[in-house]
C-alpha cells in the first residue's frame, strides 16, 4: 500500500484526484490538506469536508492550511474555471456571489467529516514522523502548506517517500501566461524554496496533463458507471468542461469537431505515483521565478551545462514529467473508479 497525503485546494480536478485516490486499492490517502487556490481557503476546507462525504469517506482526515501565499499578495481565485463555489456550482445552496462561510452555516444538514486540530504543515509533519518514510506526499494546488511545513521542519524531506507536485510547465503554453501555470503563480515563492531540498520530487505540469484530456463521453462513463464518484465528477465538471471549450487548446478542437473536453490535471499527479512508467522524465534543477515579466515561470536546468549565472547550482535534480502515455493514463483513471468507487 502507498500511503498518501494529497495537498488540495478542491477544485473541479482536485475532486477527481481525490475519487481516483480513494478508490485505488493500491493507496491509503491518510489525509486532505487543504490550501487556498481555486477558492478560498473556507470553501476549499468545505468542499474537501463535501467531497469525502459523499464519496463516503468521512473517515479521512481534512487539516485546514494557508489562506494566501507565503510572500506575495493573493491573486483572485479561479472561480471562472471552477464555478463560485470552487466546485462547479453544485455544492448545495451554491449559488454566484456567496460570501465565504463555513460547511455548517452553509449546509447545517450535511454531514462532514471532521476538521484536524492540527494545521496542514504540522498535521504533514506529525505524520511523517509517525509514518517514516512511508508517505508520499500529492501536492496539486499552490505550494503554500508544503512549504511552510519544510520551513517548520527542515528534516521533513528525509521523512517522506517522495513529493509529487501538479504544477508548472517547461515547453507547454502556461494556463495563466504564457510560461505560468497556476499552481505555481498563486505561491512561486514557495514552490521555489521546495526545490532547493533534497527530497525525491516529480512535476506532473502541463506538459503532461494537457495531453490527457478528458472528453464528455469518459466522464459520461464515470456518471453511468462509478456510482456517487462518478456522479460527483459528471456533475461538476459541466462549468469546468464548458470554461475549457471555450478557451486555449479545447476550443481549437472543439472548432475542429471535437467532443467538449477538460483536463484532468492533479488525478494525473496520482497516475504518477501509481504507474509512474506511463511518464517520460527528465531531470535538472529547478527553479520557480517569483517576479518580473515571467513571474511563475517553471524554469529548468535540463542539460547542467555549466554556466555563469549561479541561481541552479547547489539543488538536487527534480524528475520533471516531459511525455506521457496518455490513453493509459486515461483508461487508468476511468477503470480504477468504475471498478472500485467505495459508493
Ligand atoms: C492546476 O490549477 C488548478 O486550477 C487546478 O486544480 C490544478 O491544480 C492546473 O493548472
Ligand atoms: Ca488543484
Amino acid at each position: 500500500m502507498k500511503k498518501i497525503i494529497l495537498d488540495t485546494d478542491p477544485g473541479v480536478d482536485d475532486a477527481m484526484a481525490i475519487a481516483y485516490a480513494l478508490t485505488h486499492p493500491e493507496i491509503e490517502l491518510m489525509a486532505l490538506t487543504v490550501v487556498f487556490g481555486n477558492i478560498n481557503i473556507d470553501f476549499a476546507t468545505r468542499n474537501a469536508q463535501y467531497i469525502l462525504n459523499e464519496l463516503g469517506a468521512t473517515d479521512v482526515a481534512v487539516a485546514k492550511g494557508a489562506a494566501i501565499p507565503s510572500v506575495q499578495s493573493p491573486l483572485p481565485h479561479a472561480d471562472f474555471v471552477h464555478g463560485a463555489d470552487g466546485l462547479g456550482n453544485v455544492y448545495p445552496g451554491s449559488r454566484p456571489g456567496i460570501p465565504a462561510t463555513t460547511a455548517a452555516s452553509l449546509n447545517p444538514d450535511a454531514k462532514h467529516a471532521k476538521v484536524d486540530a492540527l494545521d496542514a504543515a504540522d498535521f504533514i509533519i506529525n505524520a511523517a514522523k509517525e509514518n517514516p518514510g512511508e508517505i508520499t506526499l500529492v501536492a496539486v494546488g499552490p505550494l503554500t502548506n508544503i512549504a511552510e511545513a519544510l520551513r517548520r521542519e527542515p528534516e521533513l524531506p528525509g521523512l517522506v517517500a517522495g513529493l509529487v507536485i501538479m504544477g508548472g510547465t517547461v515547453d507547454e503554453p502556461g494556463n495563466v501566461s504564457p510560461v505560468a501555470e497556476a499552481n505555481f503563480l498563486n505561491d512561486p515563492h514557495a514552490a521555489d524554496a521546495l526545490f532547493a531540498a533534497d527530497w525525491p520530487t516529480t512535476i506532473v505540469g502541463l506538459d503532461v496533463t494537457h495531453k490527457i484530456m478528458l472528453g464528455d463521453s469518459h466522464l459520461k462513463s464515470l456518471d453511468d458507471r462509478a456510482g456517487e464518484s462518478g456522479k460527483l465528477i459528471w456533475e461538476s465538471s459541466r462549468f469546468y468542461v464548458d470554461f475549457y471549450t471555450n478557451s486555449g487548446a479545447a476550443k481549437e478542437a472543439a472548432e475542429q469537431g471535437a467532443e467538449p473536453q477538460c483536463a484532468m490535471h492533479d488525478a494525473a499527479a496520482i497516475a504518477a505515483v501509481i504507474i509512474p512508467d506511463a511518464f517520460t522524465m527528465v531531470r535538472g534543477a529547478a527553479r520557480v521565478v517569483h517576479d518580473g515579466i515571467a513571474i511563475g515561470q517553471l524554469a529548468l536546468d535540463r542539460k547542467g551545462y555549466a554556466y555563469a549565472i549561479p541561481h541552479w547550482n547547489n539543488r538536487p535534480p527534480t524528475s520533471v514529467c516531459m511525455d506521457v502515455d496518455d490513453v493509459r493514463v486515461r483508461n487508468h483513471f476511468l477503470q480504477t473508479l468504475i471498478d472500485h468507487h467505495l459508493r
